[in-house]
C-alpha cells in the first residue's frame, strides 16, 4: 500500500517526498479530451463509471501518490438545485444576489442530492485496491459563494464585493447555508472511503484581511473542524492568500496548500512551522523546457524540507501542458 501521501499529512517520515497534481485528471490528457467528445462535463461528474474512468487516467500514466475524485466544486450544489452550466467553467443561471434568493435556498441532505459521489469514490476504493489514497474534495464556502453571487468566475469578484460591503448579514447568511452544505456534502465522501479531503478556496484572494476575519475565518474553521470530525485529515488551499498567511493558519487545518507566489520554506514559517505544507511549483513552469522544470521542481523539494511536505504545483495544470513536461516533473520528484 502507498500511503506516503497519508503519512506526509500526518507529518510523519516518508521515503520521498509524495507527489500528486491539482486538477491531474482534465484537458490535458488525450484520453480525457476523447471521452469528453462524447459525453458532456456534467454527464461525466455525474455517472460514477464514468467519473472514476476519469479519475483513473493520470495514474495510468504517472507514478502520482494519491488520486482525486473527478468532480467539480459546484458539484454538491446539485443539494439546492441551483441550475448551471459549463463553457468551461460554472455558470449560474440566476445568480444569488438578494436576502429573499438566500431565504429560499433550502438544501437537501448529500446523500439524496449526489448518491453518484459516493458511488464514484465506492468504485474508485475498490479499483485503486491502496495503490493510492483517495482525496475528495469540496469548494470553501467563500469560494462557492463567489460563484453563486457573481454568476460566474470573474475577476476581482465585485457583485460578491458589493453585498459585502451593501448587504453583510445576507453574505452571511449565504455563507452559513453554504458551510453546512459542504460539511454534510465531506462526510459523505468519507463515508464513502475518501481518505483525506481538500478544501480549494480558489477565490479568497480578492478579500482584504478585515474581509478575511469577517467572512473567512470562521465558516471555513467550522468546515475544517466537520472534516476532521469524520476522521479525515484536511488540506486547505487558500489560493492568492500568501499575504495573510497568519490568517489562514487559525483555520486549524493538518496541511495547508501554497501557491507559487511564496517560496516553500518562508510559507511554512509564516504559518507557525508546524502544519504540513502542499505546494508549490508554478504551473507555468511546465510551459517551459526540461531543464528548468528539473531545476525549478529540485528547488521545491529542497524548500519543502522532506517531513511534512507534499509536492504539487501552486495552482491547477493548465489545459495546455505537454505530457513530456509531466513525466519530467514526476521523475525529478521520485529522484529528488
Ligand atoms: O483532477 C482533478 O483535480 C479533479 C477534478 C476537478 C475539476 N474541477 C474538474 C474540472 C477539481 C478538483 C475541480 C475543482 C474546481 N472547479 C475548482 C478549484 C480548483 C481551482 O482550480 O482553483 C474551481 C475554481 C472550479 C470551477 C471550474 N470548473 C472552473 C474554473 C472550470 C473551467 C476551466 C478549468 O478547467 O479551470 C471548471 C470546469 C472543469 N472542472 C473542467 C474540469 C476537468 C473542464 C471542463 C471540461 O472538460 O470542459
Amino acid at each position: 500500500m502507498n500511503d506516503r501521501f497519508l503519512r506526509a499529512c500526518r507529518r510523519e517520515p516518508v521515503d520521498r517526498t509524495p507527489l500528486w497534481i491539482m486538477r491531474q485528471a482534465g484537458r490535458y490528457l488525450p484520453e480525457y479530451r476523447e471521452l469528453r467528445a462524447k459525453a458532456d462535463f456534467l454527464t461525466v461528474c455525474r455517472t460514477p463509471e464514468l467519473a472514476a474512468e476519469v479519475t483513473l487516467q493520470p495514474l495510468r500514466r504517472f507514478q502520482l501518490d494519491a488520486s482525486i475524485m473527478f468532480a467539480d466544486i459546484m458539484t454538491p450544489l446539485d443539494a439546492f438545485d441551483i441550475a448551471m452550466t459549463f463553457n468551461p467553467g460554472p455558470k449560474v443561471a440566476q445568480p444569488i444576489r438578494t436576502r429573499a434568493d438566500v431565504d429560499r435556498l433550502h438544501a437537501k441532505p448529500a446523500e439524496e442530492a449526489v448518491p453518484y459521489v459516493a458511488e464514484t469514490l465506492r468504485i474508485l476504493r475498490r479499483e485503486l485496491d491502496g495503490r493510492t489514497p483517495l482525496i475528495g474534495f469540496c469548494g470553501a464556502p467563500f469560494t462557492i459563494a463567489a460563484y453563486l453571487v457573481q454568476g460566474e468566475g470573474k475577476e476581482g469578484f465585485n457583485a460578491l464585493k458589493k453585498m459585502m460591503f451593501e448587504a453583510p448579514s445576507t453574505l452571511e447568511a449565504l455563507l452559513e447555508k453554504l458551510t453546512l452544505a459542504m460539511a454534510d456534502y465531506v462526510r459523505l465522501q468519507a463515508k464513502a472511503g475518501a481518505q483525506a479531503i481538500q478544501i480549494f478556496d480558489s477565490w479568497v484572494g480578492v478579500v482584504s484581511p478585515e474581509d478575511w476575519d469577517r467572512y473567512v475565518l470562521e465558516p471555513t474553521k467550522a468546515l475544517v473542524t466537520a472534516v476532521r470530525a469524520s476522521g479525515v485529515p484536511v488540506i486547505y488551499f487558500a489560493n492568492g492568500a500568501t499575504t495573510i498567511l497568519d490568517r489562514v493558519a487559525a483555520v486549524g487545518a493538518d496541511v495547508y496548500g501554497i501557491d507559487w507566489r511564496i517560496p516553500l520554506d518562508e510559507a511554512r514559517a509564516r504559518l507557525g512551522g508546524a502544519p504540513a505544507v502542499q505546494g508549490n511549483l508554478d504551473p507555468a513552469v511546465l510551459l517551459g523546457p526540461v531543464a528548468e522544470i528539473e531545476r525549478r521542481a529540485a528547488d521545491v523539494v529542497r524548500r519543502g524540507g522532506g517531513k511534512g511536505h507534499i509536492f504539487n504545483l501552486g495552482h491547477g495544470i493548465f489545459p495546455e501542458t505537454p505530457i513530456e513536461s509531466v513525466e519530467a516533473l514526476v521523475r525529478t520528484v521520485r529522484g529528488a
